[in-house]
């Protein structure tokens, strides 16, 4: 049998699918043309035959199955960070051995972040290796500049060669090991160029190795393509024990850490960060940020209350309503989705009878978030009505709630904590869902106004 021989294969580049023939669609992703041939090193020894013996086998290397009563259960060692939301979003803190991918667009500050991480780990003691594919070591140094003072025990190297990078690991057995990016990283055993999918599936896989039986905690730093995934990403997903993405409008400051899966913890939880002139800094009170310069008594301007991960956040719709200059008018939203706008407006067309059929409509949510919870609908319909008909809400008023087509008020996730948020940041109205109203027994001096209908919500504001 030939197994030796190098043959080539082809690969989508965004989902790690493996065909032996170039396809213009890829059938795992449906996406089109990203399929690239790349050469495979068939595997040596030889596939079946490496399954005889069975019970010999078995017995020979000792294997066995084992019930759960025989299971020692090893309470994993977990690190502080030093930085609490990133120990809010791993669960915790980081788990000894941990094999974490950072995804997110580049420029996002993943760098940034893990070189932070890095500071605060090595001020406490811990040893950490950051190895560099990407940038030489004074640009690390001129970064670092902006961020602080650091201790000596967080080391760094710049390599893209994984075997030299395993030797530094071997011979400085850091508890922490940074690689960015895992785009930049080869291996020789693999003749694709660094990036593909064969590599990166590679160069992940002896990190994994290390990171299980050196216990050494590693995190690698994974650039998403524009399809909002990371090379070679669902490869990846798999293999490591937590993935976050790193997520923000570059051009606003703020940046959101989010766990998308988790072997120990929990994936809702959600950091928030600030990019500054010294790195990166936490959000403790993400409402008051996203709230910060709010117009006070601008029509077309409805404060409402998301939820991200389990966490409340309170944030401004706006809206701008204006008469069209063309006979097609012209819709748009930023940050919720186009869609859910039109639909909405259409509602409020036929349920509320607003004449909106020749009216350009503009909605936003400030601060550059992008969110599509249904439980928006309700702050989205107020600011356009109150953009319409030039009416300022109460700056102390709050609104959520989904919207069906029928102009009812459904109820949302997670009422009571959207109402103590609003309570929190001295709101003193709430419009909401009226079975979730009748529901909330602590109020903490917030005015509740339960509504059924956007009718209803519109008596509330006293424009119907
Ligand atoms: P970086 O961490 O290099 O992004 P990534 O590793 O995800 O590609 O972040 C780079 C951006 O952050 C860059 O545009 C500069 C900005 N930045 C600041 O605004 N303040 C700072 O203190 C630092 C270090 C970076
Ligand atoms: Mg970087």
């Amino acid at each position: 049998m030939a197994a030796k021989a190098v043959k080539s294969v082809f690969f989508c580049q965004e989902c790690g699918y493996e065909s032996a023939k170039w396809m213009g669609q890829c059938p795992g992703c449906h996406a089109w043309n990203t399929m690239v041939e790349e050469p495979v090193r068939a595997a040596s020894g030889g596939g079946k035959t490496a399954r005889s013996g069975g019970a010999s086998v078995a017995h020979r290397t000792g294997a066995r199955a084992l019930s759960l009563r025989e299971i020692a259960v090893d309470e994993k060692q977990r690190f502080d960070t030093g930085i609490g939301e990133f120990n809010r979003v791993l669960g915790s803190g980081l788990v000894r051995g941990a094999l974490t991918l950072i995804g997110g667009d580049p420029g996002i500050g993943k760098s940034t972040l893990l070189l932070q991480v890095a500071r605060h780990m090595s001020a406490a003691g811990l040893k950490i290796l950051y190895v560099s594919g990407e940038e030489s070591l004074s640009q690390i140094k001129l970064r670092a500049a902006r961020i602080g003072e650091f201790a000596e025990e967080l080391k760094f190297f710049c390599e893209t060669d994984l075997d030299t990078i395993i030797g530094v690991v071997e011979a400085e057995k850091p508890a922490v090991l940074i690689i960015d990016s895992i785009q930049t990283m080869a291996s020789a055993e693999v003749s694709a160029a660094p990036g593909s999918v064969s590599q990166v599936r590679e160069t992940t896989g002896v990190l994994l190795k290390i990171a299980k039986s050196e216990g050494i905690s590693v995190f690698i730093v994974g650039h998403v393509t524009k399809e909002g995934t990371v090379a070679g990403p669902r490869v990846l997903e798999h293999m490591v024990d937590t993935v976050l993405y790193f997520e923000g409008d570059r051009h606003a400051s703020y940046r959101i850490l989010r766990a998308v899966k988790n072997r120990f913890g929990s994936t809702n939880e959600i950091g928030v960060f600030e990019m500054g002139e010294t790195g990166l800094t936490e959000v403790e009170n993400p409402s008051q940020f996203m709230l910060e310069g709010r117009p006070l008594d601008a029509g077309g301007s409805i404060v409402t209350c998301a939820v991200e991960g389990t966490r409340p956040i309170l944030m401004e719709v706006q809206a701008l309503v204006t008469r069209t200059s063309f006979g097609f008018p012209r819709r748009q939203a930023a940050g919720a989705d186009l869609n859910r706008v039109n639909l909405l407006m259409a509602v409020l067309e036929k349920r509320v009878g607003l004449a909106l059929a020749d009216c350009d409509a503009y909605v936003n949510l400030a601060g550059g978030v992008r969110l599509q919870e249904p439980a928006l609908d309700l702050g989205i319909c107020l600011a356009v009505v109150t953009s319409f008909r030039n009416f300022a809400a109460d700056a102390g008023l709050v609104a959520f709630g989904e919207v069906g087509l029928s102009g009812e008020v459904r109820a949302v996730s997670l009422a009571e904590q959207r109402v103590a948020e609003a309570a929190r940041l001295g709101f003193t109205d709430c419009i909401l869902p009226a079975a979730q109203a009748e529901r909330i027994k602590k109020a903490d001096g917030v005015k509740l106004h339960g509504v059924r209908s956007l009718n209803d919500a519109l008596r509330v504001l006293g424009i119907r």
